[in-house]
């Protein structure tokens, strides 16, 4: 069964305030009916391995209906199942049984656009300009003489203009509506009523389902600035690359939208929050976790940061304080599947994978939430795939001059020696697997004591069980150059970290675990983290 939120000397600590959630990309996780697309029954199949690596909850990216055009990101009914993934019978046999399991599980909400073959879209395309029907949406007349030009200079986030434009059936020249993401995307016009009144049932529809919770995807969307306007471009960030201040983000009307989430999540106890928050500013990044707003925002300054000691402890202290000052957890992830691997992106290869162990004992001694991503815990690369296996629509959006995402999605090495490794008994996987994983295998990886999953194992089952991860706090060591140290104040755990290219001395304390074995000598060797008590 699932642990209660703990009490500590009569104060209740939710249980999200420290929980290691696991990342499942429903496609790439596990598939079970051998269409090479991983499914609600097949995370249910592999639950027994979540419990074993030790992780608290799950975040399942959607499984929603949809035509799958940003897969799943695009949904056509945000209250039923698509048959690609299972359907409401199995959503609810894979809640009960990780519930059983002791496992929470978080689920994806996509409130900023739809599919465009939501019902709600073909009737705004069916309907007059100014109709009710259009103004769900964020329909416009296009600029120059005759609407050519679309609205406004905004780009869309997968590359080309954030405008699409229509085809009239109503004899006037066509308008334009508003996609953020791809055409398959429409933005939902939040000032419309009926927006909100549907967002609150299908909060609902989930939430008496059982579900822990939501991760809310573009949390810092939704509300867009008054009429529209051009924007400068140099604000334009890319989402696979980019945190910069973006004006077609963070406008201070989406506060509004939080605070009618959290009112209706308050009403279920124990549920979490947890918003895609890409807003780099501390201050404003702080706004979303105010005490009405979310629970926990996706802090992702480690996705883009050099593997540096002085880099990561500035990165880490800017995470700590956006969330202080509003008295709210931090979060810390590595990777997810928007952005690179932790090994690929810290040089590949063994020298990424060795950085990646070291970053891993890091996130997981800092105090608050961590979010995994699936094979992160194996080690995974990110695989450049052949143009004709690209399926992310930034490829095609991008007029093939970025590859997008799919690099980061490939599916989950279970066993075997070859492709698709466990993953379907199908003959292939919606994105090819390569030869060579087999030593990345959770299979082979179980088995191997110096593996990486049995480092993640390990360290896990000591924040778990070990009573140094107490409080909220860090404390900074000195420390050589290229180096730190932290202390968690609260409990007795410290961290030390090397990036520097030579061994360097440790504090005093036992080794509790490290990310590479200590020199002969005792020394912490380059690239290498360590814990001691
Ligand atoms: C963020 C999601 O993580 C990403 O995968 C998706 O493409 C966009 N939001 C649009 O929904």
């Amino acid at each position: 069964m699932q642990a209660s939120s703990g009490s500590d000397g009569g104060t209740v600590t939710p249980w999200w305030r420290n929980t290691v959630c696991y990342q499942v990309y429903l496609r790439s996780f596990a598939d079970s009916n051998a269409d090479g697309v991983g499914d609600l029954d097949g995370v249910r199949s592999r639950l027994g391995y979540l419990e074993l690596l030790g992780v608290d909850a799950l975040w399942l990216t959607p499984c929603y209906r949809s035509p799958m055009a940003d897969h799943g990101y695009d949904v056509a009914d945000p209250r039923d199942i698509d048959p690609l993934f299972g359907d409401l019978a199995a959503f609810d046999a894979l809640i009960a049984a990780s519930h059983e399991h002791g496992i929470r599980v978080i689920i994806d909400l996509v409130p900023n656009h739809t599919s465009d073959q939501h019902e709600w879209f073909k009737l705004a395309l069916s309907s007059p300009p100014g109709s009710p029907e259009r103004d769900r949406y964020l329909f416009r007349y296009g600029r120059g003489g005759d609407g050519t030009m679309p609205p406004n200079n905004w780009p869309s986030q997968f590359g080309g203009p954030a405008w699409t434009r229509i085809t009239e059936t109503h004899g006037r020249k066509g308008q334009w509506y508003l996609h953020l993401f791809a055409p398959e995307q429409p933005d939902l016009n939040w000032s419309n009523p009926d927006v909100w009144a549907d967002l609150e049932t299908t909060l609902r529809f989930w939430l008496d389902r059982g579900v822990d919770g939501f991760r809310i995807d573009v949390a810092h969307g939704m509300a867009k600035p008054h009429g529209l306007p051009d924007a400068d471009p140099a604000g334009f960030g890319l989402i696979d690359n980019g945190t910069g201040p973006d004006a077609r983000f963070d406008h201070d009307g989406v506060h509004e939208v939080h605070r009618m989430i959290r009112s209706v999540v308050d009403e279920y106890p124990d549920r979490v929050l947890v918003g895609e928050i890409w807003v780099s500013d501390d201050e404003r990044f702080g706004r979303y976790l105010r005490p009405d707003e979310l629970h926990l925002g996706f802090n992702f300054r480690l996705t883009t940061t050099d593997f540096d000691a002085a880099e990561l402890r500035t990165a880490i202290e800017h995470s700590m304080s956006a969330v202080a000052a509003v008295n709210a957890t931090p979060t810390w992830t590595l990777c997810n599947h928007d952005v690179p691997r932790t090994v690929t992106r810290l040089g590949g290869g063994k020298l990424g994978l060795r950085r990646a162990r070291a970053l891993a004992l890091v996130e997981l001694a800092l105090p608050g939430a961590v979010f995994l991503y699936n094979g992160e815990e194996l080690g995974l690369p990110s695989v450049e795939l052949p143009d004709s296996a690209l399926r992310d629509p930034v490829w095609e959006r991008s007029g093939h001059t970025r590859r997008g995402r799919d690099a980061h999605r490939i599916p989950v090495p279970w066993q075997g020696t070859s492709p698709c490794y466990g993953f379907t008994e199908g003959e292939s996987s919606w994105l090819p697997m390569p030869e060579g994983w087999d030593e990345l295998t959770v299979e082979a990886q179980l088995e191997d004591a110096d593996s990486v999953l049995s480092l993640y194992r390990h360290a896990l089952e000591i924040r778990r069980a070990h009573p140094g991860f107490e409080g909220d706090e860090l404390e900074w060591y000195g420390a050589p150059e290229g180096c730190f140290a932290f202390r968690r104040p609260g409990g007795t755990l410290v961290c030390v970290l090397n990036t520097s290219p030579v061994d360097v001395p440790l504090p005093p304390g036992d080794p509790l675990i490290y990310s590479t074995p200590l020199t002969e000598e005792g020394l912490l060797p380059p690239d290498t983290a360590v814990w001691l008590s």
